[in-house]
């Protein structure tokens, strides 16, 4: 059955591919940005889009009014510059969610899913991550990403909306920002060794991470929108296969075989405060509710990027957000702006 959907972050790079997804089931969707990240040519063509800010309750009201689910994929999903920008990035991911939510609410939407992220798990004593954790999130980004489901869960229970929390891991694929000094580890990757650059690495490079391609979390976020049994339900989206998670240096081998870049000498820097070392989630659940399977590895993953970001060009980076604490531990990555 189609329905009005409503997708925040259209331009960013998950929602512009479900978007895309949803148009292609024959919904309706009304998508806003307000350009904090993402592309103006990433949203599909056939999204009734408006230029908004996620934040604007009253806003958020008047274009809700008559949608049936909502997709909260808008947020400033920037985990390591939270410990130096946590104003920015609480406000686009915590305030935006509950404006969103309540307006939502307001408007009479049956349901939204929200996309948190692993960053609420934080540091846990066991791996893989599994949602009957206790989140423990260690940076402001988690934090609020965590605050952002517990105001979803509260409101919902008050007033009775189905909510879903999506929990993805490292994303990767076509239409992410590759010009974001802040994020996006393997896009920097190829956007510094197209331009033939040494990538730059924090600490020793021994953390590790699993990367999920974006195809790969859409199928399930599609499911979140209109299956009953996800109702109130945290689930992780993304591999947990043994080969999907690499480390950091793993990460910079690859990249450089595919791109054929000689001579890989990473530059390492100092450890970014409070990031985690290891992060990956278990897929258990969410193969039971959602039928989850990974069908692009990592290998193939960034091939497609590489001939995106190719095809695009290189760019400069690009340090469009305040940093608002500058000390002794903010990365000089940042500071002296070496990317
Ligand atoms: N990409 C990942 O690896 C990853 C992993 C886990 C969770 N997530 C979550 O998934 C969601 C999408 O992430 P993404 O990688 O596509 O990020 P993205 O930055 O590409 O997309 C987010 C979009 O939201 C927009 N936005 C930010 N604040 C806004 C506001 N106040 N009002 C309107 N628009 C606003 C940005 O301009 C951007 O286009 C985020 O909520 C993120 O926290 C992403």
């Amino acid at each position: 059955m189609c329905a009005k959907v409503f997708v925040t972050g259209v331009a960013g790079f998950l929602g512009s591919h479900l978007s895309e997804r949803l148009l292609g089931q024959g919904h309706q969707v009304v998508g806003i940005d307000n350009f904090l990240g993402g592309y103006r040519d990433n949203v599909p063509a056939d999204v009734k889009f408006h230029e908004a800010d996620a934040c604007d309750f009253e806003k958020m009201k008047t274009l809700l009014k008559g949608m049936e689910v909502v997709y909260h994929c808008a947020a400033s999903p920037h985990e390591g510059l939270s410990v130096f920008s946590p104003n920015l990035v609480t406000l686009h991911t915590y305030n935006s969610t509950v404006a969103v939510t309540s307006a939502a609410i307001f408007a009479g939407a049956r349901r939204i899913v929200f996309c948190s992220s692993m960053a609420r798990y934080g540091e846990q004593p066991k791996l893989p991550f599994t949602e009957d954790m206790t989140p423990l999130p260690i940076d402001p980004y988690g934090i609020a990403k965590y605050a952002a489901e517990m105001a979803i869960q509260s409101l919902s229970k008050a007033h009775g909306i189905e909510y879903t929390h999506a929990i993805p891991h490292n994303i990767i694929g076509t239409r992410q920002k590759y010009d974001d000094p802040y994020r996006n580890v393997a896009s920097i990757m190829i956007n510094l060794m197209l331009q033939g650059r040494q990538p730059i690495i924090y600490g020793d490079g021994e953390q590790k991470r699993a990367f999920s391609f974006v195809d790969d979390v859409v199928d399930p976020l599609l499911k979140m929108g209109f299956d009953r049994s996800v109702v109130g339900e945290a689930i992780n989206v993304g591999p947990d296969e043994e080969y999907t998670c690499v480390s950091i240096n793993e990460l910079a081998r690859k990249v450089a075989v595919l791109i054929g870049f000689k001579n890989l000498k990473p530059v390492y820097v100092a450890d970014r405060p409070m990031e985690v070392k290891m992060a990956y989630c278990s897929a258990e659940k969410a193969r039971r509710l959602l039928g989850y399977r990974t069908s692009t590895n990592l290998d193939d993953g960034l091939v497609k990027m590489v001939e995106w970001i190719r095809r695009r060009g290189t760019k400069p980076f690009e340090y469009h957000l305040p940093l608002e604490l500058i000390t002794d531990r903010t990365p000089a990555t940042w500071k002296d702006r070496l990317f």
